[in-house]
């Protein structure tokens, strides 16, 4: 996990650079010339309409899924360059909270936490126990090492989801959407839990996400995704007045006109 890239160019301040970045599902553009930024150590949320493009992008930046122009550097890497065996020494630089949580059903969940290590590295069973325990302690359920997913409630399944991401001490993390279907306290616990894990691990998060208190509560810049670009926003201070009309419509839930009834 310590191999590094051939030539690796390093961009100190900014870890992953997106640019012109096209997409095409069947010829309908999605992503029509995304250009941004990510600053090392930073927090970045995501935020657009439904089926906007937001899962996709995260897909593309973990090199998952091939992109028709454009470029994503990560570290200063070109992906689009990189073979299967390059991109998956990128991949082991990101942690990844899938839309669902995604657990194995059958594996405990100690052995869901630890699969990633148990087949991409060499560690000895107990290292394995050792750092999968003290993830679970970051998330706050030690107790669940022994457990099956299928005892666990939602809010526990995104936690282990957390502990699983951050197994391998990754210097990105992506969250798709972590507090859907979450009542407002458990929303809340996990988004703070973002915020401590990605600064105790010295990470980079980015956030995908719909819930105005994942917007204001963990972001430290914001991107909406809008008709294929991205448009830079206000802070979390200050969006719920932004001056883009559409950035200023998507936060507070306004419609142009009620829906036609027919
Ligand atoms: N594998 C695929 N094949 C064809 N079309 C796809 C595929 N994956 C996504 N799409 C389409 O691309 C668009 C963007 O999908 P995506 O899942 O990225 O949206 P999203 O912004 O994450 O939406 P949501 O907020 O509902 O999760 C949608 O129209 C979707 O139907
Ligand atoms: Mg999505």
């Amino acid at each position: 996990m310590s191999q590094e890239l051939k030539g690796n160019s390093k961009d100190s301040k900014n870890i992953i650079i997106i640019k012109d970045l096209v997409k095409t599902y069947g010829g309908q553009k999605i992503l029509a010339g995304v250009d941004f930024k990510v600053k090392r150590n930073n927090k970045t949320t995501i935020i657009g309409a439904s089926g906007c493009g937001k899962s996709t992008l995260l897909r593309l930046i973990l090199g998952l899924e091939k992109f028709q122009e454009g470029e994503i550097f990560i570290e200063g890497q070109p992906i689009s360059k990189l073979d299967e065996d390059e991109l998956n020494i990128i991949r082991l630089r990101f942690g990844m909270v899938f839309q669902s949580a995604a657990l194995f059903d059958s594996l405990t969940v100690g052995e869901n936490v630890g699969l990633i290590l148990k087949e991409h590295t060499k560690l000895k069973p107990s290292e394995i126990a050792k750092k999968v325990k003290e993830k679970l302690d970051m998330v706050g359920l030690a107790d669940t090492y022994a457990q099956m997913p299928a005892a666990l409630s939602g809010g526990m399944k995104k936690r282990v989801a957390f502990a699983r991401a951050i197994v391998n001490d990754p210097s990105v993390l992506l969250f798709d959407e972590p507090t859907t279907g979450l009542d407002p306290i458990t929303s809340t616990t996990i988004e703070n839990l973002i915020k401590d894990l990605t600064d105790t691990i010295h990470a980079t998060s980015i956030v995908v996400t719909h819930q105005i208190s994942t917007i204001l509560n963990t972001s430290e810049k914001i991107i909406m995704i809008h008709e294929g670009k991205a448009i830079k926003t206000e802070g979390p201070k200050k969006i719920m007045k932004s001056k883009n009309k559409m950035v200023y419509k998507f936060v507070n839930g306004l419609v142009d006109t009620a829906p036609k009834i027919v």
